[in-house]
């Protein structure tokens, strides 16, 4: 594959299902060259309440059918993905792969002035402790407050983000954090950033809000830099986007022309068991 083919070849980008498209609309924006190939594993949704050995099996089948798309660098925009098989995955790969905690982790590592720091995520993503991990090696003076979130995921995804009952889920899930003196709390699963406006309303203007979503974009941009493989050709319109889904690709595609910046024409639904 010649350098200029690298270049225009596509990011490939996976979640469990929509909500990696926070991190596809912040790659879209801050890379707007960049053509991405992107796969919401919609028919095992959730990915939250399974298993480490599950999940990295998903994410091998995953990369496998990415790879056939001849994709030049893989974003795992699941912080379940990425808290229980980045590591596993990564090793595995001739092609850079990149998750979302390690930069949501560096963001709030950087914003904190107390060293207090709330994660909230999926069931895995908080009993792995990863972001404890990955913060403490960056700062071993920073403590970390996590709490599992399970229902934001189907309120998301059932158009409730700015219901009164999510506001409810809101304060049962998050009071403990509001009454801690966190100044810094991670949006530590990709539907989140979707009920941003309601987590902070409720936090208060004092807690600063990480979306690991734009750091991770800037990230990706850094890395593509480096290795030469930046897409730097602009289209007249914009990049050639491309969605895959292993199940109710209607569905998916009603839910990301509400959120993307662009409407999407195709979602192509694939047997992902097949890889
Ligand atoms: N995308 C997942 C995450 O960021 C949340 C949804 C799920 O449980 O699969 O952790």
């Amino acid at each position: 594959m010649s350098i200029n083919c690298n270049k225009n070849a596509p990011v490939g980008v996976f979640d469990s299902g929509v909500g990696g498209l926070t991190v596809a609309r912040e790659i879209m924006r801050q890379l707007p060259n960049e053509n991405i190939v992107y796969f919401g594993d919609t028919a095992r949704v959730p990915y939250g309440s399974k298993s480490r050995d599950t999940i990295i099996r998903y994410s091998r089948q995953i990369i496998r059918f990415l790879r056939t798309q001849e994709v030049k660098a893989i974003v795992i925009a699941c912080n379940t993905a990425s808290a229980l098989a980045l590591d596993v995955v990564r090793q595995e790969s001739d092609i850079p792969v990149i998750g979302v905690i390690v930069p949501g982790a560096r963001a709030a590592v950087h914003e904190t002035a107390n060293k207090k720091i709330g994660v909230i995520g999926t069931e895995a993503t908080i009993r792995s402790e990863m972001y404890t991990k990955i913060m403490q090696e960056m700062d071993p003076e920073v403590s970390v407050i996590g709490k599992a979130c399970p229902l934001f995921v189907p309120l998301v995804e059932e158009g409730f983000a700015k219901h009164r009952i999510t506001e409810e889920v809101i304060d049962i899930y998050l009071r403990s954090m509001k009454e801690s003196d966190i100044d810094t709390m991670i949006l530590g699963c990709t539907h989140y950033p979707l009920l941003r406006s309601g987590i902070r309303t409720y936090m208060g203007e004092q807690v600063h809000i990480v979306n690991p979503a734009y750091e991770t974009a800037m990230d990706l941009k850094e890395l593509l830099l480096d290795r030469h493989i930046a897409n730097d050709v602009p289209r007249e319109d914009h990049a050639a986007y491309t969605f895959y889904v292993s199940d109710a690709a209607d569905k998916f595609k009603q839910f990301a022309n509400s959120i993307l910046p662009y409407d999407i024409e195709t979602t192509k639904q694939i047997n992902i068991e097949e890889y």
